[in-house]
């Protein structure tokens, strides 16, 4: 399950559909896609693709999307600091950037043209589709790995325009993960 973190409000959401319902008012799309466990996340990128492929179906005709690719990075990607570099300001693509988390943990901060920013820490089985337009960066957690399908209207149009607003610089890739959470019993001990 994602994180959802507004910090200007002080408010942490960690409930699917709470996340959802908030995200959606800010023009970002948020699912689960439960078949997950149904193949390994080190699975071959094509079984992955397979796996999922009634899924990325149903996307592509949603929203006119024609590939699906894995992308696959981690700690010993050659190049890793240079490509997470350019993702890691603020910028927007021409494009919608569509991501199906199969491992690792990232964040991605939306910048809404009103409202505050929102940090959305995203795991295994995180649908996320930030339109293209929307103003945007990307951190990878501690571990510095994510394996994710990507969809693509084209994949000329996915490249970073940068705002260069300065906000990213306000903002810490915070990820807190699962264990984040006090257990309910706690919570409802408040
Ligand atoms: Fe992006």
């Amino acid at each position: 399950m994602a994180i959802v973190t507004i910090t200007d409000e002080n408010r942490t959401l960690n409930d699917q559909e709470a996340i959802a319902d908030y995200l959606a008012k800010i023009g970002i799309d948020y699912n689960r896609w439960d078949s997950l466990q149904q193949i390994a996340s080190n699975a071959p990128a094509e079984e992955i693709l397979a796996a999922y492929s009634s899924e990325i179906e149903a996307l592509k005709a949603q929203g006119g999307y024609v590939t699906a690719d894995v992308i696959d990075v981690n700690s010993q990607t050659p190049g890793l600091d240079v490509m997470l570099a350019k993702f890691n300001r603020e910028h927007w693509h021409d494009e919608d950037e569509v991501r199906f988390i199969i491992h690792g943990r990232g964040v991605f901060h939306i910048h809404p043209q009103q409202g505050p920013v929102v940090a959305i820490e995203v795991e295994a089985g995180d649908l996320i589709r930030v339109p293209r337009g929307t103003w945007h960066w990307f951190n990878l957690c501690e571990t510095r790995e994510i394996r994710a399908i990507r969809l693509f209207q084209d994949p000329a149009g996915w490249a970073p325009n940068y705002t260069e607003s300065g906000v990213d610089a306000g903002f810490q890739p915070m990820c807190f993960g699962a264990s984040y959470f006090p257990s309910q019993s706690a919570i409802n001990q408040r």
